[in-house]
């Protein structure tokens, strides 16, 4: 296992099998690793941890990968292939904590909660003024979503109770019934960044969604709008963000993903308009426990030759 987890999942685990424990921060990069590699027949990843065939290529028992995320764009699922080493992750039980945390990014950037915070803690709230600390809008204004998967109609469902007009693109368009239940209408890409208010990222890091917010659909968004990324940070060009936001259009951003975990990059950090989140997306007891039992439950399944859960491939 990279490193500890929340709820009873070492146990579960210590049951049946020996279980080496990486140092947080450190995961698979750690001399625990180095050590137990070639007698590894599992691994327990984080996000943080990038398996890919050098690392692989040191534990030549391994049948399993188990991501501890719905994401797996840390893992070269191809090199697993090639060596018939199970990959999974843990999808569905993650999706409404991940979408709880986007709704309050995208209130927190548009209403200025985190730069009020700062500006009353240092003591600079000098009492009510009728132009104080105006944010934008929320209930009413248009939302344009970049993917409508689990975690995308979950903010869609968060949505509809602010009273907000729902745009979505993405590669496959959703089930007409589930169109329908949300009352949200399929767009281009290029358009929803055009037409919303407010964009939020659901959408997996691929090579086509690397940058896919980029300085060109920046400069063609709203002014004033809110960009809210709780996806990976790589589906956002940092730099141009901290433009669109220094320079216009955009007024405010939430985020909880970086390009460089965990480095922010320092013109963002310089901006009280973006309220950044340390990747808590799914970061609440529950979620985090209910993850930590489906990776174990996966492999548990392989390593007794059965098939796990949530299998991903290519
Ligand atoms: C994880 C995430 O909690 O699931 C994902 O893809 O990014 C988060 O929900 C985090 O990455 C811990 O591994």
């Amino acid at each position: 296992m990279s490193c500890p987890l929340p709820g009873n999942a070492i146990e579960r685990l210590e049951r049946e099998h020996s279980v080496v424990v990486g140092r947080e921060h450190v995961g698979v990069r750690g001399d625990a690793f180095a050590q137990g590699a070639p007698a590894f027949g599992a691994i327990l990843s984080l996000v943080t941890d990038r398996i890919d065939a050098p690392l692989l290529a040191r534990a030549p028992q391994l049948r399993i990968v188990a991501n501890f995320a719905v994401g797996y764009d840390n893992i070269d699922v191809a090199a697993c292939s090639a060596r018939r080493i199970v990959v999974t992750n843990t999808p569905g039980v993650l999706t409404e904590a991940t979408a709880d945390l986007a709704f309050s990014l995208l209130l927190a950037a548009a209403r200025r909660v985190a730069e009020g915070d700062r500006l009353v803690r240092r003591g600079a709230f000098a009492g009510l003024t009728p132009s104080f600390l105006l944010g934008s809008r929320v209930h009413g204004s248009t939302l344009g979503l970049v993917g409508l998967g689990r975690i995308g109609q979950a903010v869609a469902r968060r949505a509809r109770g602010f009273g907000m007009p729902l745009l979505y693109a993405a590669r496959t368009r959703a089930n007409p019934n589930v169109e329908r239940a949300l009352g949200a209408m399929h767009v281009p890409v290029d358009e929803l960044f055009e037409r919303a208010d407010f964009v939020s990222l659901h959408c997996p890091l691929t090579p086509e969604t690397r940058h896919l917010v980029n300085a060109g659909r920046l400069a063609r968004m709203k002014p004033g709008a809110v960009l809210v990324n709780t996806a990976r940070g790589a589906c956002v060009d940092e730099a141009a963000l901290a433009l669109a936001l220094r320079d216009g259009p955009l007024a405010a951003a939430g985020l909880d993903v970086f390009e460089d975990e965990p480095r922010v990059h320092p013109d963002l950090l310089a901006l009280d308009s973006v309220v950044l989140a340390p990747h808590i997306g799914s970061a609440d007891l529950p979620t985090r426990a209910a993850m930590a039992a489906l990776a174990v439950d996966s492999i548990l399944a392989v390593l007794a030759g059965r098939p796990p859960l949530h299998r991903v491939t290519e």
